[in-house]
């Protein structure tokens, strides 16, 4: 079957006028009074192309006109250019061959749905024009941030998924065993995992950041991008058990280089996104979310502001508002105080730096004052948190003691100390919550929106 792609298509037709091409796809609609028929036929593209089939030269018009949305076709057909019709182009078809018939049950009959409804159905909803808009944003964002480190000369690698260490040490763990859960092995009244798979207790990976700073001591710059997974009973728009997340480290760089990589990263990828997705961009924009093109093209052009984490709080505590939680130095802050900074104070992404140890992971570098850590969280509008990462304790003595004070056993960290032991450096690494940057990117407010088969608590689907 020798077809040309609509997205292909869409940008070359000129140079097809008047000639004979071979398309296939799925009927979104199919419309038919005695001797026409039009059926708009959908590949992928997210624009779609309207075939017209006439009774008297397409043998099987009436095979044709009896298919439902959803069914499956090839055409062959001529490329006449419409230039004053709503589409600048449709096929005049030759041969129709039904490829798959598609019956009433099928769930996409109209053009409107909720996304509730939609999410119910996540092995069809990617046939419609918001779905389509959504994953192949996600894939150009996706490719983007491969060029991006490319381009820098970062090294891409495939960090571990099974894991004998918390990375986050926030005991979030889903745990992977072989045992049996009816009858396991004990020893002295508890579960003895010498006797599973590994001979020990592991999980699924938080992040693959500990892994990888091993390699990035190799080659300076590195990044992994990948799966993780967060057995975190946090049931939000913004929080899945299972996401992706993509984390560069890099050795020989401070705090402030870190949040310039990141500020860059982020521009480089909305602007490579708005270039290659704007049909997509625009039908957001038009049902989803109508201020998302001039929210995107504004990030792009503006610089973010970089906030201490001190400064902040003082600020929250100024504010004229009744949060829920109260504010006072050393809280974890929550969506409301993230959201007020960027929405409502500053209406741009926020770096939000050197947080109080207490509040963030072992391996982040104390500061000179004995409270806080050279951690920043980027936040959002919309968000909140969509990027977090530190600068690196590189002192051996002083993550050594952090370990023991926060009772981690050290043990279990012994290989990943090599890196401090043997040509440690100032180095800085972060985390960008992938899910998270297409809803920032699409104007979805659900999680659950943006991943094929969402994997949040309390349920599973396929
Ligand atoms: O802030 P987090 O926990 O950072 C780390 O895991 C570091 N080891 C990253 C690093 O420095 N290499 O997670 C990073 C990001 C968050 O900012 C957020 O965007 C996202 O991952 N994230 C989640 N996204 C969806 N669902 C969840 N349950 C998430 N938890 C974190
Ligand atoms: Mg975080």
């Amino acid at each position: 079957m020798k077809r040309i792609e609509l997205r292909d298509l869409h940008k070359t037709f000129k140079q097809f006028a008047n000639k004979e091409v071979t398309v296939c796809g799925w009927a979104r609609t199919v419309r038919d009074s005695k001797n026409i028929a039009f059926v708009e036929l959908n590949d992928g593209a997210f624009k779609s192309v309207q075939i017209v089939v006439e009774k008297d030269k397409v043998k099987n018009f009436d095979e044709v006109t009896r298919q439902n949305v959803g069914a499956s076709f090839e055409v062959k057909g001529k490329l006449l250019v419409t230039p004053n019709a709503q589409q600048p182009f449709e096929i005049n078809a030759d041969e129709v061959n039904v490829l798959g018939e598609c019956d009433l049950s099928y769930p996409l009959q109209k053009k409107r749905h909720t996304v509730e409804f939609l999410r119910t159905i996540p092995t069809i909803r990617a046939r419609g024009n918001l779905f389509n808009a959504v994953f192949r944003i996600r894939s150009v964002a996706a490719f983007a941030i491969h060029k991006f480190f490319n381009e820098r000369n970062f090294v891409y690698v495939h960090t571990p998924i099974i894991t004998a260490n918390d990375c986050e040490g926030a005991g979030e763990m889903f745990q992977v065993t072989t045992l049996d859960m009816n009858k396991p092995p004990m020893k002295d009244g508890k579960v003895d995992f010498s006797k599973d798979f590994f001979g020990k207790k592991v999980s699924l990976t938080v992040s693959g950041q500990i892994h990888e700073e091993t390699l990035t001591h190799a080659f300076g710059k590195t990044y992994t991008f990948g799966p993780t997974f967060r057995a975190e009973n946090s049931n939000t728009s913004r929080h899945a058990a299972e996401f992706w997340m993509m984390e560069p480290e890099m050795c020989f760089c401070d705090l402030q280089e870190l949040m310039d990589s990141e500020e860059e990263m982020l521009k480089f990828v909305i602007s490579y996104v708005m270039q290659e997705c704007a049909d997509e961009l625009a039908f957001l924009n038009k049902f989803v979310d109508t201020s998302l093109l001039e929210r995107l093209s504004n990030i792009v052009s503006s610089q973010f502001v970089r906030l201490d984490y001190t400064d902040a709080i003082e600020i929250l505590q100024k504010a004229n508002k009744n949060f829920v939680f109260p504010v006072k130095w050393g809280i974890d802050l929550q969506s409301e105080h993230e959201r007020y900074l960027t929405e409502e104070v500053y209406k741009k992404p926020v770096f939000l730096k050197n947080y109080p140890k207490d509040i963030k992971a072992f391996y982040m570098r104390q500061n000179d004052d004995g409270k806080t850590v050279a951690a920043v969280d980027l936040l959002v509008p919309g968000i909140g948190e969509l990027i977090g990462g530190s600068q690196r304790e590189e002192r051996l003595e002083k993550l050594l003691k952090r370990i023991e004070e926060l009772s981690l056993n050290a043990e279990d960290y012994a290989w990943y100390l090599d890196t401090r032991r043997f040509g440690t450096n100032v180095h800085s690494g972060y985390g960008l919550g992938f899910e998270r940057l297409v809803m920032y990117l699409t104007g979805i407010s659900n999680i659950r929106d943006v991943e094929l088969f969402p994997r949040t608590v309390g349920g599973i689907f396929g």
